[in-house]
């Protein structure tokens, strides 16, 4: 049996955590759930939002779901999320963006990846004040991280029977950085004959995504670009309730979807369980489990062609009403 971190956040977490437990448990996978807490509620017991616990679960279990937590804006305590990322060396964080039957959007047929760099790149922290007028951010690539993370979209794109990784930069004009970034992926491809390879610029990327998505595979970019890229495409596929995503390190992955707490919308049985769910299904996928994922994955796509939605979609099911349907459909 397989034990697995969960964190169920606040907010909507606990909610859209209950309903994917629900889910997972009537597909017959008995998972042995490792609860750990997290997060603004914690403090008050604890004196710090993510307890050296919740970091120990997860080296012991290597896998965790994780619904989300509340940062508090401007002032309070660091995100749990960044502290995770950090701790654990979370250095891949993985978007796959697929249409779902019944969720109109713009375009068809988008199954895309998005395979961003975590830890350095404009988001490394390096900033300085030069005067009252002038302030400074270094943008950081290092040979090393670049190389981790091309190999790692390489290896993703074999795994999964991907058939293209396409890198992207804007390596003409910052040729030292983007230069290296792209150079490293060049290195790395060398090792993956099977794997189509292309080289596109930012601008070109989201020019060609919003006007013909499904042309692309596997992207891997550093972290500016692939933050921005990344909700771009959780756009063409229906937004912040079915984006899922995961941040993986060489010994850890923790599954998380892409939207936050909703705390407009807690305890109000109206959030969608989707992005949560999906990125659960992945996390099965990663652990071996691929027959339950795609059992599981059925019963969504047939519950969503079916029509049934919650409000974010334009629907009118509550998370409990939702997650029952997706129960019937297994
Ligand atoms: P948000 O993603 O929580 O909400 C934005 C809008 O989308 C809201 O109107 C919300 O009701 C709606 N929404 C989000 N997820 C939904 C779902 N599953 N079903 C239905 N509607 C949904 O973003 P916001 O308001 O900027 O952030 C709220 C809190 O969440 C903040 O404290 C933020 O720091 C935190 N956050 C946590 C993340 C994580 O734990 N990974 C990621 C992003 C934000």
């Amino acid at each position: 049996m397989h034990t697995v971190t969960l964190i169920n956040g606040d907010g909507i977490g606990p909610e859209i955590s209950n309903s994917v437990v629900k889910i997972i448990k009537a597909s017959g996978l008995d998972i042995e759930w490792d609860i750990q807490t997290a997060g603004a509620d914690v403090i008050e017991k604890e004196g710090v939002p993510l307890p050296d616990r919740v970091l120990e679960s997860i080296k012991k279990n290597k896998v965790a779901l994780k619904a989300p937590v509340t940062t508090p804006i401007g002032k309070g305590f660091r995100s749990v999320n960044v502290q995770l990322r950090k701790t654990l060396d979370l250095f891949a964080n993985l978007r796959p963006c697929k249409n779902l039957p019944g969720v109109k959007t713009k375009f068809e047929n988008v199954d895309l990846v998005v395979v961003r760099e975590n830890t350095e790149d404009l988001y490394a922290g390096i900033e300085e004040q030069i005067d009252s007028d002038t302030a400074h951010s270094i943008k950081v690539i290092t040979r090393k991280a670049s190389e981790r993370i091309c190999k790692f979209a390489f290896d993703y794109a074999v795994k999964n029977g991907r058939k293209e990784v396409c890198v992207v930069t804007k390596a003409n004009i910052m040729k030292l950085s983007d230069g290296l970034f792209l150079e490293a992926y060049r290195h790395i491809a060398q090792n993956y004959p099977q794997i189509n390879q292309r080289e596109i610029l930012v601008d070109n990327l989201c020019m060609q995504l919003v006007q013909n998505p499904s042309q692309f595979d596997v992207l891997v970019l550093p972290n500016l670009y692939g933050d921005i890229v990344s909700d771009l495409c959780a756009g063409l596929i229906g937004g912040l309730g079915v984006a899922q995503g995961a941040n993986i390190s060489s010994d850890y992955a923790v599954f998380e979807p892409v939207h936050g707490s909703a705390p407009d919308i807690k305890g109000q049985n109206k959030a969608n369980p989707t992005a949560l769910l999906l990125s659960a299904i992945e996390m099965l996928k990663y652990i071996g489990e691929r027959e339950h994922a795609e059992k599981i994955e059925k019963a969504l796509y047939k519950t969503l062609s079916q029509g049934n939605k919650t409000s974010d979609l334009g629907g009118n099911l509550s998370t409990t009403e939702f997650t029952d349907k997706i129960i019937q459909n297994m």
